[in-house]
């Protein structure tokens, strides 16, 4: 019998981590065969909704859970973590600046990076899903000295299922036959959906949807504003599917991308396509023995230039952001 993964999931009693934790307990992330034991960190007054939560999942008799832990210290939580979901964090209130959002965030990104190096697994995967997720990654990788730098990942498949989705919707191809999609860039207003090395149906996505107009005026704001619709239509913001995509983010990651295929994900950048070394940004990358890499030599027209680099300065500003306040 396989000994179980220790998955961490931090901001347990939250609405993503209600979505995201039974599928994690039901054998979807890590793939059926895998056995979990499941790490809730949460803050003190939210310990008691995460207990309720581990109650249902008691409830649910899953084969491959193996066990619960409920903690509010993270030196606890991630003490022999493999997998570090990195979910709970501080949202923007009104009245609230940008500097103000990162000092906080930097409160819990920083010690958590920390407990990560001190006490992770060898083999540790962390996603930072909580926003701003890219810069929340930069702190946590930068506390945690000891951890190779490429373990820490940030968010951004939630933009590429939403921008595979609207490009199904305008050609009418179906999900499964579009590939090559690429968000860059920040988890942000600023991301850049990119159709032009994308394939619908085996054909170059961006000579068959051939509207520069809709994918300037449509597609592009569609998909970097979708969550504020949703949150407009739903009255919450996005759950089930951040959920689902930090699912397939980790599963990806450990099971690789199919042949030929690539997806999107905010990694240290290695200097590629002009990104700032050491920025996480998202890419184009490629999945293999449990290792992301940036898909190489792809043209990079006007069009897409000036967007990635609109991104990419956002990420710099933020960044020079925690430099400015001692956060990494
Ligand atoms: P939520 O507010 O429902 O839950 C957040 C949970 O985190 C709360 O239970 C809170 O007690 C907990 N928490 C706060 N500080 C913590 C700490 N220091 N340690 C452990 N737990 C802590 O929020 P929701 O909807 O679950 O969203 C979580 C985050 O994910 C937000 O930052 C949101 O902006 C972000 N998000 C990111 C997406 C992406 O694509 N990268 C998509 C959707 C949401």
């Amino acid at each position: 019998t396989r000994t179980p993964v220790n998955v961490t999931v931090t901001g347990a009693a939250g609405q993503i981590g209600y979505a995201l934790l039974f599928r994690i307990a039901s054998g979807h992330l890590l793939g059926p065969d895998v056995p979990v034991k499941l790490r809730l960190l949460e803050i003190t007054p939210a310990l008691k909704a995460a207990e309720g939560t581990a109650m249902e999942l008691d409830d649910c008799a899953f084969p491959l859970l193996k066990g619960i832990d409920i903690s509010d210290d993270p030196n606890v939580a991630f003490d022999g973590a493999n997998v570090g979901l990195l979910v709970g964090a501080r949202p923007r209130t009104a009245g609230m600046e940008r500097g103000d959002l990162l000092e906080a965030n930097g409160g819990i990104f920083g010690p958590q990076g920390k407990a990560i190096n001190d006490h992770a697994a060898d083999d540790i995967r962390v996603l930072v899903v909580g926003n701003p997720a890219n810069t929340n990654a930069l702190i946590a990788q930068s506390s945690a000295p000891d951890v190779p730098a490429d373990r820490f990942t940030a968010m951004t498949r939630l933009d590429h299922n939403r921008a595979i989705s609207q490009l199904s919707k305008k050609t009418g191809v179906p999900v499964s036959e579009i590939r090559r999609l690429t968000i860059w860039g920040n988890h942000s207003a600023t991301q850049y959906p990119d159709i032009f090395h994308a394939e619908v149906a085996g054909k170059n996505a961006a000579e068959t949807v051939n509207d520069e107009k809709w994918l300037a005026e449509e597609f592009i704001p569609t998909v970097a504003k979708r969550g504020a619709a949703i949150i407009a239509a739903r009255g919450a913001s996005s759950a089930a599917s951040a959920a689902n995509a930090a699912i397939d983010h980790v599963f990806t990651w450990t099971n690789g991308t199919a042949e030929g295929d690539w997806t999107s994900a905010g990694v240290v950048s290695d200097g590629s396509y002009g990104v700032p070394e050491g920025l996480i940004s998202s890419f184009p990358v490629t999945a293999k023995d449990g290792r992301f890499e940036i898909v190489q030599g792809l043209d990079v027209n006007e069009f897409s230039r000036a967007r990635i680099d609109a991104s990419v300065a956002e990420l710099e500003e933020e960044r020079e952001a925690v430099r400015g306040l001692g956060l990494i």
